[in-house]
């Protein structure tokens, strides 16, 4: 059952950055759900989309690759910034058949054997990593941890030297942080610029390493060109870090919220799969993902004409209660929990088994030492329209008493 419709027209403005770090977008979300679930959002700063809110519909529309295009982006963008320029050329914003055989050079090392084989590593680097946050007296759970385990883990997939580690670190940060644009744009540029050196040094001197792969790589017996290999290492990169250091946090918030669901998983790790399936829906840290029409259709009576952009916005399907038995509700034993945090299709997350191992390991290692986590400050959320969740999540970790 779809609830109630809100009777009221709020303002519906999904766009403004803040809505997401100070704002209710849930509000606006249900009554879109309810009362507009096609909806058109007017051009502002950025030009005019479809809103898309509804779990079906977005699931629907996933479905459908020869409706909805990746290639020009999967993210709204101002206009004055111009195309993407990995439009057509990375795994995330190519269409088939291109699609397919960039994603089967890759899809290998993140099956389900591969990220098993990779979780004595996963392990060891979050032992490490919570053992220096334990050092201090507070930490910030998005900064110290939650940022660390998974940067450090697609770092070694990739064949990045140990001792670079904490400068990719230092720069995703920079990058994807709240600091200013320009700070932001240099620290891209150096991400790309280090690739584009480690790419030629993989090419020349291939290892078992993911860039190795990409760097060696043909598609139709043409090899990558250096720009593709770059393009698509970064795409590695910011995919493997940004939402897992999010839902990490994001999980460990929701928890901080509702004790009474860390200790049903401290009594019950059996717990932690469908835990971990919880955090992913609950967080839902892609906000919102873009195609663009290549050819005309029809939604709940709405025509989207060619070239229109369409946009799915993932935490309102989760919170969808035509789908989902009190949606808003956090409950780490909800069954069945077929949420689209990590999207559908065929642009389904690459790195899912991945994030949801990264997770699980994670709270296993907090709950196996018994760390006790608490608040020690005001959680800051970030101001963004791409990814919502956590900037700052101050906290004190304190170990059981031996
Ligand atoms: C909680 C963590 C994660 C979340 C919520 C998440 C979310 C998503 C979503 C929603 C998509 C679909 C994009 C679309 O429909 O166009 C996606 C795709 C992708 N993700 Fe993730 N992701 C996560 C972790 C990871 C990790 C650890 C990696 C590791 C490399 C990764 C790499 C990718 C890549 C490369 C794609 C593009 C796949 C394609 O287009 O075929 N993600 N992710």
């Amino acid at each position: 059952m779809r609830s109630e419709s809100v009777e009221r027209l709020p303002d519906i403005n999904l766009v403004d950055p803040e809505l997401y770090s100070s704002g209710d977008p849930f509000a606006q979300w249900q009554w879109l759900r309810a009362n507009a679930p096609v909806y058109w959002h007017p051009p502002a700063d950025l030009p005019g989309f479809w809103v898309l809110t509804r779990y079906e519909d977005v699931r629907t529309a996933y479905q459908d690759s020869e409706t909805f295009s990746s290639a020009n982006g999967i993210l709204l963008r101002p206009a004055d910034h111009g195309d993407d320029p990995g439009g057509g050329r990375t795994l995330a914003l190519t269409d088939p058949p291109r699609h397919r055989q960039l994603r089967g050079l890759v899809d290998n090392w993140f099956s389900l054997r591969s990220v098993r084989a990779l979780e004595s590593e996963m392990r060891d680097v979050t032992r490490h990593v919570i053992d220096e946050a334990l050092a201090g007296e507070t930490c910030d759970f998005v900064a110290d941890i939650a940022a660390r385990v998974p940067l450090y883990v697609i770092c070694s997939m990739m064949g990045v030297p140990r001792s670079d580690w904490d400068y990719l670190l230092k720069l995703t940060s920079e990058a994807f942080g709240a600091g200013d644009p320009m700070t932001q744009r240099f620290a891209h540029l150096n991400i790309l610029g280090y690739f584009e050196e480690l790419q030629a040094a993989k090419a020349a001197n291939p290892a078992d390493d993911l860039v190795s792969v990409l760097a060696t790589a043909s598609v139709d017996g043409t090899p990558l060109t250096p720009d593709d290999i770059i393009l698509n290492c970064d795409n590695l990169l910011v995919g493997g870090t940004e939402n897992t250091r999010i839902a990490a946090a994001g999980g460990m918030l929701a928890f901080l919220e509702h004790p009474e669901q860390w200790r049903m998983l401290s009594q019950d790790p059996d717990l932690l799969p469908s835990a971990v399936e919880e955090v992913l829906r609950w967080t839902s840290t892609a906000t919102h993902i873009m195609r663009t029409a290549v050819k005309p259709t029809t939604i709940h009576g709405k025509t989207i004409e060619v070239g229109d952009r369409v946009t799915f916005w993932l935490p309102s399907a989760n919170r969808d209660d035509a789908v989902f038995e009190n949606p808003d509700e956090f409950d780490v034993r909800r069954k069945p929990n077929r949420h689209l945090a990590l999207g559908f299709g065929e642009h389904f997350c690459l790195g899912s088994v991945l994030a949801r191992a990264e997770l699980r390991i994670l709270y296993a290692e907090l709950l196996r030492r018994s760390i006790r986590v608490e608040l020690a400050g005001s959680p800051a959320k970030l101001t963004s329209i791409v990814v919502n969740g956590p900037e700052h999540l101050p906290v004190r970790l304190t170990p059981a008493a031996d």
